[in-house]
């Protein structure tokens, strides 16, 4: 397993061009699986994630081929079981269920299980599709789904930590298909739906609100192949927002949304932080001293929970206190012990987390937990004194494409280790 070794203490200056958005392209390969003709994908980000999923399409029958960023997939004869030991490695596989059922009206893909940051749920998956018709029994590890017809129908997503992104997608896509129309109450808002919503028009659906709560399908009978470019990622030009202004630095992230991003723009702009836009880019700085700030998670367009603990470390710099709450996941602070090893005074109460800032962090070997953990460690390590070793770094190439590569061009000391 590799780990970086991260000098701390150089801002970081220069331009970086932000990736195509996971959690945009995942739904969207998995979409291709609702036409026989082929798919072409555009700004595909090379990730580790990405690559799963081209496995599992393949498992399944699919032609998956990826030339660059550009991702071609042909969907010509599938079957309908997705393999445990390939889903059990990404939960957001669960997301080949409705393709799969909308498709060939049934399927058997296994249970995802949890992760870290929590138990990870699909009852709202299971209960939306069900209301389409399909028959769901769960029998040793798997969801086994079929449908003698899927009909349109009035479909409520709302769970008690609001809508659910994988789930709307997954009710999408097999409403896309179903005998009649489908409403979704309570629909994930999240851009990464928009895009997956837009992907499936393109393909010939009729898709009308996607990005609202309420979400519209009037299903056809078949779909065509297409051609889409996918959103960038507004997690990694958030992260990469939050390492510029944690290292006191100056960085233009260019091909960014920052139409995707108010929430987090606001939140960096009340703690100090200059942002200017001009137009797809998003020039970041320190405009002097930072301010602490209280953040919640919530739905989109709220705080992003995926943004959460990067912001945290911003907050460890800053003179006084800073309070986190999230209110997506159970247990989404496993980066807070390993801060702590770097010297942050952080304090968990419940679902929020009371940072004491203005502490100079100091180098010290951490461990990385999932994804998003990793990435507030890295951004840590880039500001700590002396040198951070970050270890079990496969959970950030999950999510992030070439992260050493794209932080050494903004001047980053650092090395990617092989672990024994
Ligand atoms: C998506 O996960 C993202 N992953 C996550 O990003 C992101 O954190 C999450 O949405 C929230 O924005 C992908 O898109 C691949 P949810 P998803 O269903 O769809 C509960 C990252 O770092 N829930 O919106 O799996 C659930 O437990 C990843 O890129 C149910 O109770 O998340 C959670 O508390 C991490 N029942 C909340 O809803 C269900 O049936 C939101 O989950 C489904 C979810």
């Amino acid at each position: 397993m590799d780990s970086l070794s991260i000098k701390g203490g150089v801002p970081l200056h220069g331009e970086v061009a932000i990736g195509g958005a996971k959690n945009a392209v995942l739904p969207i390969m998995a979409a291709s699986l609702l036409t026989a003709e082929p798919c072409v994908i555009r700004r595909v980000p090379r990730l580790s994630d990405v690559s799963f999923m081209g496995q599992i399409l393949t498992s399944l029958g699919a032609r998956v081929n990826l030339d660059g960023d550009t991702l071609k997939i042909q969907a010509v004869k599938i079957k309908g079981v997705g393999d445990y030991d390939l889903i059990r490695k990404m939960r957001g596989s669960i997301c080949i269920l409705g393709p799969l059922l909308g498709r060939l009206r049934r399927a058997s893909v296994s249970l995802p299980g949890g992760c870290v940051i929590g138990p990870r749920p699909i009852d709202l998956h299971l209960k939306g599709l069900s209301q389409l018709g399909a028959r769901i029994i769960i029998e040793g590890g798997y969801v086994r789904a079929r449908a003698q017809r899927l009909m349109g129908g009035e479909v409520f997503l709302g769970g008690r930590a609001g809508p659910t992104v994988l789930g709307t997608a997954n009710v999408m896509m097999a409403a896309v298909l179903a005998e009649g129309v489908t409403i979704i109450e309570s629909a994930a808002c999240e851009p990464e739906v928009v895009d997956l919503a837009n992907f499936l028009s393109a393909m010939g659906a009729r898709i009308v609100g996607a990005g609202s709560p309420t979400v519209t399908i009037t299903g056809v009978k078949e779909l065509h192949g297409a051609e889409h470019e996918v959103i960038p990622d507004r997690i990694e030009a958030a992260t990469f927002a939050i390492a510029t202004a944690a290292t006191n630095g100056e960085v233009t992230l260019l091909d960014a949304r920052p139409d995707h991003m108010h929430a987090v723009l606001d939140k960096l702009r009340e703690s100090g932080v200059k942002v200017e836009r001009r137009g797809s880019a998003l020039t970041v700085k320190r405009g002097g001293q930072l301010k602490p700030v209280d953040i919640t998670t919530l739905p989109y367009a709220g705080f992003p929970t995926d943004v959460q603990a990067q912001m945290m470390v911003l907050m460890t710099l800053t003179p006084g206190i800073s309070i986190i709450t999230e209110r997506i996941f159970e247990s989404r602070f496993m980066h807070v012990s390993e801060l702590a090893r770097l010297g942050a005074d952080i304090a968990i109460e419940g679902p929020s987390a009371i940072v004491k800032g203005g502490r100079p962090l100091s180098g010290a070997p951490v461990m990385a937990s999932d994804l998003r953990a990793s990435a507030a460690l890295v951004i840590a390590g880039l500001v700590a004194k002396g040198t951070t070793q970050v270890k079990r770094i496969y959970h950030l190439d999950r999510g992030y494409e070439k992260i050493d590569d794209k932080l050494k061009r903004l001047g980053a000391r650092l090395g990617r280790m092989e672990e024994s």
